[in-house]
């Protein structure tokens, strides 16, 4: 489907007034991505001779979103209005004859969509084809305004709107295609005469009109593919038909979400059938889930790759980590940077893992920090194992071997390792090697005292005597003489 004789020109200039924001608009995301990379994703099956960004609020951020996706950028400074950011993206052009325009806060256009309008335009002869759409409540759009017999005789914006030209509901998409010998001549007599003093894109269809040149509009399949994202609510629902967009996608793959509406898939991540998402659920990135998996409420998976029938129990946090099939993680587990769980390895509620392998059939069940480290197959990790990675000033590894038992509550001081088939005794500090199969105990020996704790109960027992015996005497002392200065008082 190449497009050779056409670019795609995404204005992105704009600041976002009505966002009232420090971020520029188009770098607001919306169903998991800048506004602008939705924009140029789309245009991206047309294989046009190329597409040209125009930016300008923020111009650097903007690029380094655009330019992954072999797009050009060009300068407007300042935004003079739409019309401008054209003129300012003329010489990018290059020989193209035809311009395909969209703004880079539509995100929701799909790449049909924009195949259908350049299609309508070459076989109308077009000096340039609008996109438009039918709304309900078309505030805040531009008017299209057409003749008796349908021709679009101009674009009247809603803020110059009169009575009549209020009611009309088809609305410009900003998103056209354009015969550039055509548009030029037009652009040249754009005066802006508005109250944004701008030059308005909008104004060059009346000017072609009167050009006698010929001026199509088709009117969007979908009207949501046109919505703009001009203010945070309208972001929030481009954002909500994003993400539902994606989760039928999703559930048509054969995976089963409960209580779809609450759950966030971003649009990169892919996941196996029969896996079941439960309410809650955020999978966000480059997340991968494999087949027959179960991710339980509140979890938040970020660029983190499943194998098959991993369990990913309710609200844990997994970062950058890998987990083999038959893994299972959870409730409230934290893995992070490049945590490794191979097959059949179980993570616990409460458990850190961070930059660490734990090998096949590896248990660490409860409250545990393991960072650094490398586990051989089916050791045992106690509850409240910590390795102690960090000495202050840098990170170093703890290594334990295979069928390896750490009793609970040990510290693991590293750098140190643990060797295949050792032992370490509960409430260990483990400050040296252990060899393999041999017992690491290193805690304070247990000192008993029979009969301490009965001789205890004794003392508190005769103390207590004594001293309710005072408490007796001194009531008896103050009783008898408050009793007789009531007495007296009453009288
Ligand atoms: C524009 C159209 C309006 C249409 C609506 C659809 C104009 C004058 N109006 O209004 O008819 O119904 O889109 O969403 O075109 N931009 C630049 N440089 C500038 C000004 C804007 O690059 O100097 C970019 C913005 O970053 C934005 C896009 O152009 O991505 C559209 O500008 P915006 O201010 O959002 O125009 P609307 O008021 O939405
Ligand atoms: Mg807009």
């Amino acid at each position: 489907m190449a497009n050779r004789d056409c670019v795609v020109v995404v204005l992105a200039a704009g600041k976002g007034t009505r966002l009232k924001s420090g971020l520029a608009k188009v770098l607001h995301r919306a169903g998991g991505r800048p506004q602008v990379e939705h924009v140029v994703r789309a245009a991206l099956p047309l294989k046009p001779r190329a597409i040209t960004v125009v930016v300008g609020h923020q111009a650097e951020d903007v690029a380094a979103v655009v330019a992954p996706l072999g797009a050009n950028t060009v300068v407007q400074q300042p935004q003079n209005g739409t019309g401008h950011a054209l003129l300012v993206a003329r010489r990018a052009m290059g020989r193209a004859k035809l311009a395909i325009v969209v703004p880079g806060d539509a995100p929701l256009v799909g790449t049909e969509t924009l195949v259908n309008l350049l299609r309508t335009h070459r076989h109308g002869h077009a000096a340039a084809s609008i996109l438009t759409a039918v709304l309900h409540d078309p505030s805040g759009y531009g008017r299209i305004v057409r003749r008796g017999d349908g021709r679009v005789t101009a674009i009247v914006e809603d803020k110059s709107t009169d009575e009549e030209t209020r009611q009309i509901n088809e609305v410009n998409s900003s998103i056209y295609c354009f015969t550039l010998e055509k548009l030029w001549p037009a652009l040249a007599k754009l005066r802006p005469d508005n109250v944004h003093r701008e030059l308005y894109l909008t104004d060059a269809i009346a000017l072609l009109n009167q050009q006698g040149d010929v001026v199509l509009a088709e009117i969007a399949r979908d009207p949501h593919e046109i919505l703009g994202c001009n203010t945070r609510a309208e972001l929030a629902e481009v954002d909500r038909l994003f993400r539902a967009r994606k989760r039928a996608a999703v559930m048509d793959s054969g995976v089963t979400i409960y209580l779809p509406q609450s759950v966030l898939i971003d649009p990169e991540v892919q996941i196996g059938a029969d896996t079941i998402v439960d309410p809650g659920v955020q999978l966000l990135g480059r997340t991968r889930i494999g087949a027959r998996c179960r991710i339980g409420s509140g979890s938040i998976l970020t660029d983190t790759v499943l194998g098959d029938d991993v369990t990913v129990k309710p609200h844990c946090l997994l970062s950058a980590s890998r987990l083999a099939d038959g893994t299972a993680v959870g409730p409230f587990a934290h893995l992070r940077d490049g945590a490794v769980l191979l097959e059949h390895a179980k993570v616990g509620n409460f458990v850190e893992v961070k930059k660490s392998v734990l090998a096949d059939g590896v248990k660490a069940m409860h409250l545990s920090y393991l960072g650094d480290a490398r586990i051989g197959a089916r050791t045992n990790i106690g509850a409240g194992t910590i390795t102690c990675n960090y000495d202050g000033r840098q990170k170093h590894p703890t290594t334990i071997g295979k069928r390896v038992f750490i009793g609970s509550d040990s510290a693991l001081v590293a750098p140190v390792r643990i060797g295949d088939g050792a032992y370490v005794a509960a409430g260990s500090t483990i400050t040296e090697n252990v060899p393999p199969d041999a017992l690491g105990i290193a805690r304070g020996r247990q000192v008993t005292k029979p009969g301490w704790a009965a001789a205890r109960r004794r003392e508190a027992g005769k103390d207590s005597h004594r001293s309710t015996e005072t408490q007796r005497k001194r009531k008896g002392r103050k009783g008898p003489a408050k009793k007789a200065r009531r007495r007296k008082s009453r009288r």
